[in-house]
């Protein structure tokens, strides 16, 4: 069986003001009012592969274990829900989850707030990598890069072909800009999508390997996990105390089972303002609007104004987005610095 396991506990303050601690942009209705979260659990229950695919199993917060219950319920699929009294990132929240299956199941991990419009093309893709996944490497999805993004994880490939795909030389995380141009430049560099595919036994392992307190820390959790309909709660005290770290430096950075297969269809990770902008088609002049925005004389201008009326008049290259406690006006090369700005709100509560 393929188990899909959704992790939902990202704070996507790049996407502030939308996007909250307590309403994190997976959470929001972005995409013809489904959320990202919504599509997701769509998108995986779609998939038809041979193994068979099993009912999701979401990893999520604490604090957000009612957003994720309505996500399933209005894609009307059926899963069971860790929660996370707080978040470690994703290498407790991947330990977790595979702590709490079969060792020989085969786990597909998706982040909840990505944005891949063709469902075939997704599915046909992940049942070609089921069989590297039952031969014990962890297989990752490689994006063309467009541009020397700090954001992302970068995979050189060997030439040898294996499994539809390419043995994984390097795992490079989130490298600045110039080590990422220099990875572009040098030919063969792809950005990790963020979705992985192996058997929960390989995770495990590697884990052992590579951050064997982590796993300690999430074994411990899962021994005493307390069991209340589909929610799955690990010991507070334990995972608290937990070390928090990205599986992409505690363990894709280090390992020499990863198989790397080309992404198949569009994908975005709708990381910034813009990626957000570009869900929506822009009229003649490159405007682009949502609900009740009104751009007038104005070129590349994006509102969002889903409550209010808002008018953008003689601008260029702008991003407005309206909320009803929050206004951003940001120019379209500066929204990659939304993150730091909400950093210094923070600061100042
Ligand atoms: N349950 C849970 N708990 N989920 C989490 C946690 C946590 O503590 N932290 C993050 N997540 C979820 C996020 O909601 C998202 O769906 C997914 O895990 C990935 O986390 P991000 O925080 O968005 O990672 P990233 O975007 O910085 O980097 C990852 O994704 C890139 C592609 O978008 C890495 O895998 C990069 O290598 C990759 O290029
Ligand atoms: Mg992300």
């Amino acid at each position: 069986m393929v188990i899909p396991v959704i992790l939902c506990g990202g704070s996507g303050t790049r996407l502030w003001p939308l996007s909250r601690k307590a309403f994190p942009k997976q959470f929001v209705p972005l995409i013809n009012g489904k959320s990202l979260l919504q599509i997701t659990l769509e998108r995986m229950a779609a998939i038809n592969v041979d193994d068979g695919l099993s009912d999701v199993l979401c990893v999520a917060f604490e604090g957000h274990r009612f957003l994720v219950l309505d996500a399933l319920q209005t894609a009307m699929v059926s899963g069971a829900i860790i929660l996370e009294p707080i978040g470690k990132n994703t290498a407790p929240a991947m330990a977790l989850a595979a702590l709490s299956v079969d060792p020989d199941e085969i786990l597909l991990f998706c982040p909840s707030d990505h944005y891949i419009p063709d469902v075939k093309e997704f599915s046909t893709m992940i049942g070609q990598a089921c069989a590297a996944a039952h031969a014990d490497s962890i297989v990752v999805f490689g994006i063309q890069p467009t541009y020397p993004s700090s954001a992302y994880g970068y995979i050189q490939r060997d030439a040898v072909k294996i499994f539809n795909g390419h043995r994984v030389s390097r795992f490079i995380e989130k490298p600045n800009a110039i080590d990422a141009a220099a990875l572009i430049l040098e030919g063969n560099a792809l950005w990790n999508s963020g979705i992985f595919l192996c058997r929960a036994n390989t995770l495990l392992s590697a884990l052992q390997q590579h951050a064997p307190d982590i796993l300690e820390s999430c074994k411990l959790a899962m021994k005493n996990v307390a069991l209340d309909e589909q929610f799955m709660r690990p010991d507070p005290n334990v995972f608290s105390s937990c070390r928090a770290e990205s599986i992409d430096y505690a363990v894709m950075e280090h390992c020499d089972n990863i198989i790397v297969v080309p992404f198949r269809g569009a994908w975005s990770d709708v990381g910034s303002w813009n990626a957000v902008a570009e869900l929506t088609p822009p009229d003649v002049r490159g405007n682009r609007i949502v609900g009740q925005g009104l751009a007038v004389e104005s070129d590349r201008t994006y509102i969002y104004a889903p409550h209010r009326p808002v008018v953008a008049l003689g601008t260029q290259d702008v991003m407005i987005i309206d909320t009803p406690d929050a206004l951003l006006v940001v120019a379209h090369n500066s929204v990659e610095k939304v993150k730091g700005v909400v950093a210094k709100l923070e600061a100042l509560d």
